[in-house]
């Protein structure tokens, strides 16, 4: 997400704060700010690279020896100098990452107070508490612990007040927080790349920490006040491992971020409680809905599986014939459409021209848009009737892992909230899904815990030539995904198919050098599924011909697990949002095989992160 870095000390800090921003670039951002005290506050902000925010700083000398800084990637509000952090009220200055769900009641609040509000963020909503709790008397830290137990969501948070001079004050909870222990000085920052260049000696918040943070002493305390002690480490990473937060390759640093990242997606937006979904950004109404005759949805590459996973989610649940259309075909077949449809593009860049131009194509011939994106402000959100954002974070590794897992999410919500409007869904069987839909980030970490058994089957079959993957009903793309990761960052040849298509024709292709991935989860309950009991059965036919097979099963399933070469265990779940969690082994399959061979995991050849030609 984005990144922060504050600093307390005796030094004048406005150079230090960029060089520490500097060092987080890499993550990508649109905007960027830094706030200072010496006396009084002096907030600079400039939209764009840090280069703005430089000669901005030039220009205006400002003086601190206590600041914080800010590279912001827009998740409320468009980029612009207003919306970049830190924001400020009264004397506070913060700057955050994360997101907060109940800003909007909080605002409508502290606007029937007087409060005037200066920018279209969540963020600036814990200015306005903090000083408003500063005038109940305190330390900061106080007035930051009662602001904080008011909002709901997640959050790295560093405040400097005017009223606190020599103070920064820090809180996290979900987002990652890191102070860092000089010689009368001390830092804090959302990474340990934007510190490391002045100390190796690090404490890392944990959920609820509070830090209060002066140039002599750093005090860790918990939400109800408690004093807390975490332990110092010493951090080894080279710089470029920093970056990665000590994992080797981004993509593997993002597929471990899956859960929090679908937290991000999920939160905020689905009631357990009443069975409802909240779509920020859709003003999609059961008029419309009811209406639908169809939906078109139009992608590319891992994007256009989402989509695949999308129109089951959607047929089941809300009862709407729903189309998926390749980006690059769908433009060129003078496609049917009309005013009763709705077009959805999937696209994790928003900027994919493939999918832009169908998109612009179904809305030119009336339908209405609505994009599932995770870049605020692309061109695919700004050219959409409505938009549904991710919320995964930057996504820095060519190949795409949280971008489809969060994609998967978002579709589901969306599905429940059409089924909602079209009345196909009791409240009580929206309360159901939203309640598996609300433990899948659990669930999506505990299935990480299969990596060493993922690593040692990638080990294996490392050498392989081709590789087959299958799966059946929601499973399928699934299985396309599995075998499009394993080719674009290995280069070995990878199929993905309906198992049930191998009938027809792949099945020639198997052999004793042939692995076969079969992605064969089980549904909960007592009934297995039909699909399972299908797959079964083309699991036993690779084997009858020599295959190799690598088994992705429920746990405690021995049956698949007695007939597998290598087998892997993944939790159960509802069968719509399985491919949420059987995903995550075929990605750790493709990421292991590929450091394996020793390809560029995060740079595979011939390919770009965003395709913004045809
Ligand atoms: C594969 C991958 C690509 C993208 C495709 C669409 O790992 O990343 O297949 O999914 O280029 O990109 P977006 O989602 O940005 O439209």
């Amino acid at each position: 997400m984005c990144g922060i870095v504050g600093y307390v000390g005796n030094e004048q800090c406005a150079d230090l704060l960029i060089e520490g921003l500097r060092k987080l670039e890499y993550r990508g951002y649109d905007s960027a700010g830094v706030a200072l005290l010496e006396g009084s506050l002096v907030v600079v902000r400039a939209k764009g690279k840090l280069k703005n925010l430089e000669e901005k700083l030039r220009a205006e000398k400002p003086r601190g020896t206590c600041g914080i800084g800010h590279t912001r990637w827009a998740t409320h509000g468009k980029p612009s100098d207003e919306n970049a952090h830190p924001h400020q009220y009264a004397g506070v200055a913060v700057v955050h990452n994360g997101i907060i769900e109940n800003h909007l009641e909080l605002k409508a609040e502290l606007a029937g107070r007087g409060h005037k509000f200066s920018s279209e963020t969540d963020t600036e909503i814990f200015a306005h508490l903090i000083a408003e709790e500063e005038k109940s008397g305190g330390p900061l830290v106080a007035a930051v612990r009662r602001a904080v137990a008011r909002v709901r969501g997640t959050y790295a948070l560093e405040v400097l007040s005017e009223r606190s001079p020599g103070t920064v004050v820090a809180a996290k909870n979900a987002s990652p927080l890191v102070v860092g222990l000089g010689k009368g000085e001390n830092f804090v920052a959302s990474d340990v790349p934007a510190i490391l260049a002045h100390t190796r000696s690090v404490i890392f918040l944990e959920e609820g920490d509070f830090a209060e943070v002066t140039n002599e002493k750093v005090s860790l305390s918990n939400a109800s006040g408690e004093s807390i002690e975490r332990p110092v480490r010493h951090i080894d990473w080279s710089a470029v491992m920093a970056e990665k937060n000590g994992h080797k390759h981004f993509m593997h640093k993002e597929i471990h971020e899956q859960a929090r990242a679908l937290t991000d997606t999920i939160r905020a937006r689905a009631s357990v409680e009443t069975g409802d979904v909240h779509l920020d950004g859709c003003s999609l109404d059961a008029v419309f809905v009811q209406s639908l005759t169809r939906i078109q949805i139009v992608a590319c590459g891992t994007s256009w599986h989402a989509a695949l996973v999308g129109k089951r989610m959607i047929e089941e649940l809300a009862r709407i014939p729903v189309e998926v259309d390749l980006g690059s075909e769908f433009r060129y077949r003078d496609p049917l459409i009309d005013k009763s449809m709705l077009c959805i593009a999937v696209s994790q860049s928003g900027e994919t021209l493939d999918t832009l131009g169908s998109f612009r194509e179904a809305r030119a011939r009336g339908a209405r848009g609505l994009a599932i994106c995770n870049v605020l402000g692309s061109a695919l959100s700004r050219e959409s009737d409505d938009v549904l954002y991710t919320h995964a974070g930057p996504e820095i590794g060519v190949a795409s892992t949280k971008a489809f897992t969060t994609q998967l999410g978002a579709l589901f919500l969306l599905a429940v909230k059409l089924g909602r409007l079209r009345e196909t869904l009791t409240t009580d069987a929206a309360r159901s899904l939203l309640t598996h839909l609300r433990e899948l980030p659990a669930l999506l970490e505990k299935t990480l815990l299969c990596e060493p058994s993922v690593k040692l089957a990638a080990q294996r079959w490392s050498g392989a030539r081709d590789c087959l993957f299958l799966g059946r009903g929601p499973q399928y793309p699934v299985a396309l995904e599995g075998a499009l990761k394993l080719k674009e960052i290995s280069y070995i040849h990878a199929e993905g198919y309906a198992a049930g298509e191998m009938k027809h024709g792949p099945i020639a292709l198997i052999d004793e050098n042939m692995p076969v991935l079969v992605l064969a989860p089980r549904d909960p309950g007592p009934q297995p599924g039909a699909a399972y009991e299908k797959i079964l059965g083309n699991l036993q036919e690779a084997k009858a011909r020599g295959g190799q097979v690598i088994a992705i099963h429920s746990e405690g399933d021995t049956m698949v697990a007695g007939l597998a070469d290598a087998s892997i265990e993944i939790p159960q779940t509802h069968p719509l949002l399985l491919p949420i969690l059987s995903v995550v082994p075929t990605q750790l399959f493709a990421y292991h095989v590929a450091d394996h061979r020793g390809t560029d995991v995060d740079q595979p050849r011939n390919l770009a992160k965003s395709v913004t030609v045809e």
